[in-house]
């Protein structure tokens, strides 16, 4: 996936997570996302390499190897069904995996895991903001 101006891109991510429920009270804290430019860039990344093939790069469950499988990859553009999911549940999930899905436990830091499931939150909002036609959140 493109990011082709992480600033702004980080500017969204702080807006959409609260939106999706992600991050604690916006009040106190103006920026409650740390994954922000360049770490932003880097999951953005590791997303596309290890989980874009399946999930698609926007997450909207149609990466390349997606009708191949048995069952269709998680869609995380579909935020009523990525609003039931807990952080945790994300995060176990990446872990763990599920067949067809592979676990990256082994492969994957707990930290890059945690920023994954942020990132997962991220195309969840992003894809909302792009369906109501808003360019900027705030
Ligand atoms: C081989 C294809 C494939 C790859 C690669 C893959 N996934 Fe998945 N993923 C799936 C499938 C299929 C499911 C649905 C499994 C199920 O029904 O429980 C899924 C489910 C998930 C879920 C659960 C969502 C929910 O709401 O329960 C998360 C989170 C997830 N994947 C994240 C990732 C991340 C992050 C990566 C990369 C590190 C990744 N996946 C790589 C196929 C894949």
């Amino acid at each position: 996936m493109p990011v082709s101006n992480p600033d702004r891109i980080g500017d969204l991510l702080g807006a959409t997570t609260n939106g999706v429920g992600c991050s604690s009270s916006r009040k106190e804290d103006e920026k409650p996302v740390s994954l922000t430019g360049e770490k932003l860039s880097a999951i953005a990344k590791l997303y596309d390499e290890k989980c874009a093939s399946c999930h698609g790069d926007q997450g909207a469950s149609n990466g390349p190897a997606a009708k191949a499988l048995s069952k269709e990859p998680a869609n995380f553009t579909d935020s009523k069904a990525m609003e039931r999911t807990k952080e945790g549940e994300l995060f176990w999930k990446i872990g763990k995996g599920r067949a067809p899905m592979p676990g990256y436990e082994a492969e994957l830091s707990e930290t890059d895991r945690w920023q994954l499931v942020r990132y997962v939150r991220y195309l969840t909002g992003r894809s909302q903001y792009r369906y109501l036609g808003v360019k900027r959140a705030r």
